[in-house]
């Protein structure tokens, strides 16, 4: 029974813990042994009263994620006095379920914890959308599990074990951590809750550890995706003599929090400097995904879901070979603006993709010659065009050509 969670005051812990010492028949002295010195489940005689009154207990004091704690201890260990356990489990599972229906209430008119100066500390997306994501099959898998988890929570619980709770993303920027988090919300149907640690703490340095304790308090009052975005600017390593003594108390504010985080909403911390951050706040997490930049293949996708689907395969080959190396926000922004000069200069897309696609491109080699060879024949840019274009001499673009044309002919 991990009631100090929801519990405030440690007296009311310490009743209950004793309580179920003698609930359990057993020695106090037994149980610490057996598990980190608190009972962990209703199993034993006497369980469904204790349940009861730890729920009147928890819920009286409106905590939701405390009821939906002890919810999910009854379903695992159901108590010897109930009849039909299945029944039961099924009963207590569809009362969670249908409170969780009541989310977007919660958290389009909960209140929104603020800062000292009455600026709201958490930004709600109700609606998130994370459509779109493109990743390699390693972090897309492990998504997809997150999402199978949390769907199927009631059978995990009958064997004793919590879905994925918390998730570190890590990865260089503009790779789509944060659209990540907009997919796994999107998909759980959940509001996306979401904190920049980085301007928190440059802006309340003073008051940042309360500041992040009460937004963690906030996501735990119904189910959610809590986005911890730039969490190395406060989870840095402890020994890192360049930062002040506050971001020292937020490592070990967060060490706590993270330990006493609750199933009931998933916290999914991004980083761009994983090798920043604490190993003790590192090991806190269910799960860490590294994701990387697009290799050929993604861009292409990423390419096609843009709406490239309509060019020509050969544009879109080229330019995801050439745009390779970018990350997937460079690429989209790349196809953003070719659209964007495609409608006001009266072109078409595959023209101004390829110039974009010119001046980003940094192969060398055959892959050049063959981005060049296709700007000449294809869009019938001339030599002179395309040396603008790649920022090179007009004879080396002459030569290129040349050199693809004889190897085309081989
Ligand atoms: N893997 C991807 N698949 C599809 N689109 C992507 C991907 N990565 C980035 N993008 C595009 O780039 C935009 C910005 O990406 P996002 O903000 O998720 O990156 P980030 O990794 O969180 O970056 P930062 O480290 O700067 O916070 C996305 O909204 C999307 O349009
Ligand atoms: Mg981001």
């Amino acid at each position: 029974m991990k009631i100090p969670q929801v519990v405030s005051t440690s007296k009311a812990s310490t009743f209950s813990y004793h309580l179920a010492c003698q609930l359990q028949r057993r020695s106090c002295r037994t149980v610490v042994s057996m598990a980190t010195a608190k009972p962990t489940n209703y199993h034993f005689p006497g369980g469904l009263e204790q349940a009861l009154v730890d729920l009147i207990r928890v819920g009286a004091t409106g905590h939701s994620s405390g009821v939906r704690q002890l919810a999910a201890r009854l379903i695992r260990a159901v108590p010897p006095e109930v009849d039909d356990p299945e029944t039961f489990r099924r009963a207590v599972h569809g009362a969670v379920t249908a409170s969780a229906s009541a989310q977007d209430l919660r958290f389009g008119r909960g209140e929104i914890p603020e800062d000292g100066e009455t600026h709201p500390l958490v930004d709600v997306d109700a609606d998130p959308d994370g459509s779109g994501l493109v990743l390699a099959p390693g972090p897309q898998s492990q998504l997809q599990e997150i999402v199978v988890e949390r769907d199927r929570s009631a059978e995990l619980a009958r064997a004793g074990i919590t879905p994925t709770r918390s998730v570190l993303l890590s990865g260089p920027p503009g790779v789509g951590k944060t659209l990540a988090a907009k997919w796994l919300a999107d998909t759980l149907n959940l509001p996306l809750v979401s904190l920049d640690l980085a301007s928190v703490v440059s802006s309340y340095l003073g008051s940042s550890g309360r500041n992040i304790k009460a937004v963690l308090k906030y996501a735990q009052t119904g189910p959610c995706v809590l986005l911890l975005d730039e969490f190395d600017a406060v989870a840095k390593r402890r020994d890192d003599d360049t930062d002040i003594g506050e971001l020292k108390r937020i490592v070990n504010v967060l060490l706590v929090e993270l330990d006493k985080w609750s199933e009931v909403s998933l916290l999914v911390a991004a980083t761009n400097h994983p090798q920043l951050l604490d190993p003790a706040v590192g090991r806190r997490f269910d799960r860490h995904i590294e994701l990387d930049l697009p290799t050929v293949q993604e861009v292409r996708v990423i390419l096609g879901n843009m709406g490239g689907e309509g060019l020509e395969d050969d544009v879109l080959d080229v330019a995801a070979q050439a745009l390779t190396g970018l990350s997937g926000s460079a690429v989209v922004r790349t196809w953003e603006l070719a659209q964007r000069r495609a409608v006001l200069n009266g072109t078409q897309l595959s023209i101004e993709l390829i110039r974009e696609v010119l001046w980003h491109d940094r192969s060398s080699g055959p892959e050049r010659d063959r981005l060049w060879m296709l700007a000449s024949l294809h869009l019938g840019m001339s030599a002179r065009q395309i040396a603008v274009e790649a920022k090179v001499s007009h004879p080396t673009v002459s030569a290129a050509l040349k050199r693809a044309k004889e190897h085309s002919h081989v």
